[in-house]
């Protein structure tokens, strides 16, 4: 199969869909793989590399989409790449279509066969392909609090760690899945004193049986809310509740409870936040200041660090980009049911229910395209 890799054109975007390892991959399947010119360079690959793993460097994205019979991508096709994408041609990526009609409409005219990255599902419900971007904006947080707990850049001056003979930061995680287990792994490694709040017991004594001494597990409820964040120096918002807007775990009112100076970094912003106080923000202008504290609201986290994010996410793309390729589409999707669940949009029919009812379009069973 031809599997093409144009650079990623949405503004801020780093990351490519392939690093030079995985089209080397592909290319001992017997696969071939078209790089657009630059298309790494964000994220630290040159196209030298990608020709040394046995790539083939294309000047212009619209070579890579007339050459390719399955386009790899990071972020959704924005409105210049509409036009490029033709009849039957895979794309593999992010495509969060519910939140874009327009993307909708253009990729149902395309007559192409979408498969959405963030609807891969496993038996147990996991998300496979948005498992490692929670896994980096959690590791994330804590190192953006430090950064904005110290004076200079407007935070109340505290060392997360501390040093011996004073106390360590007080860190509150909010959400004890996939990005607070992150946090507060990396803030108690940093030597904080870490408190983890989910409402799920049994997610909290799984906590409480792999986390290190400087983390604690609570209920989350609002009184324990409430108290905890009269003390804290940095919370992290890490709540999801799944299809469903976040909670808002920390009102307005209770935001006056919290230190001039603490920082909260609110990673669930991209679920409308659960932090009430919260809206999103970007790389450029990460952060602004309500009632003396330091809001942190980046709704796109790994674009900051392209390198690891890329790698990481090529880690779990590649092995279902291989057996699409191997496969085709098709027989790829019937055999394996959480590509299946992965298929949104096929030949200008929406296969995927949540998509269909964001806005009110014809739904058809997936099984009847098959
Ligand atoms: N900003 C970014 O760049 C970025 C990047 C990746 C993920 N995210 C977002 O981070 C959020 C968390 O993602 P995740 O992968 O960790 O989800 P997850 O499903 O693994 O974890 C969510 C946790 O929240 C807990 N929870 C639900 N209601 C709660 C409540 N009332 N109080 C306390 N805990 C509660 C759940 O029990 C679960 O453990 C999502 O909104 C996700 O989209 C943002």
């Amino acid at each position: 199969m031809k599997i093409g890799v144009p650079k990623e054109i949405k503004p801020n975007e780093n990351r490519i869909a392939l690093t030079p390892v995985g089209a080397e991959v592909l290319k001992r399947h017997g696969h071939k793989v078209y790089i657009e010119s630059n298309a790494g360079t964000g994220s630290g690959f040159s196209d030298t590399e990608y020709k040394k793993a046995g790539a083939t460097i294309l000047k212009k994205a619209k070579e890579v989409f007339d050459t390719a019979d399955m386009i790899m991508k990071v972020k959704e096709p924005i409105k210049q790449e509409y036009g490029l994408i033709r009849k039957n041609q895979v794309v593999f990526t992010y495509f969060h279509f519910a939140s874009s009609r327009d993307l909708t409409e253009a990729m149902i005219k395309s007559k192409c066969i979408a498969i959405a990255y963030e609807t891969v599902q496993k038996e147990d419900l996991s998300l496979p392909l948005l498992i490692p971007m929670s896994e980096v904006a959690g590791r994330m947080a804590p190192q953006e609090g430090a950064k904005y707990l110290e004076r200079t850049m407007g935070g109340r001056g505290v060392l997360l760690g501390g040093v011996p003979g004073t106390e360590p930061a007080n860190v509150i995680v909010l959400g004890g899945g996939i990005v607070g287990t992150n946090a507060a792994k990396i803030a108690a490694g940093f030597g904080a004193k870490v408190t983890i709040m989910d409402n799920n017991l049994y997610r909290l004594r799984y906590l409480d049986d792999v986390m290190p001494k400087n983390v604690t597990t609570m209920m989350s409820n609002p009184f324990n809310i409430r108290e905890a964040i009269k003390t804290a120096d940095l919370v992290i918002g890490a709540v999801l509740i799944a299809g469903a807007k976040a909670p808002k775990l920390i009102t307005k009112n209770m935001l006056k409870l919290m230190r001039p100076g603490s920082v909260v970094v609110d990673v669930s912003v991209d679920q409308g936040g659960c932090i009430e106080t919260c809206r999103p923000t970007t790389h450029a202008n990460p952060t602004y200041v309500v009632n003396d504290v330091l809001h942190y609201c980046v709704a796109n986290m790994p674009g900051a660090v392209p390198f690891t994010s890329t790698i990481a996410l090529t880690n779990a793309t590649l092995p279902y980009a291989v057996e699409l390729a191997d496969k085709g589409w098709h027989k790829a999707c019937t055999e394996n049911h959480e590509l299946k669940l992965g298929l949104n949009i096929i030949n200008g029919e929406i296969t995927y229910k949540g998509v269909a009812d964001a806005f009110k379009f014809k739904y058809t069973d997936v099984d009847e395209m098959m």
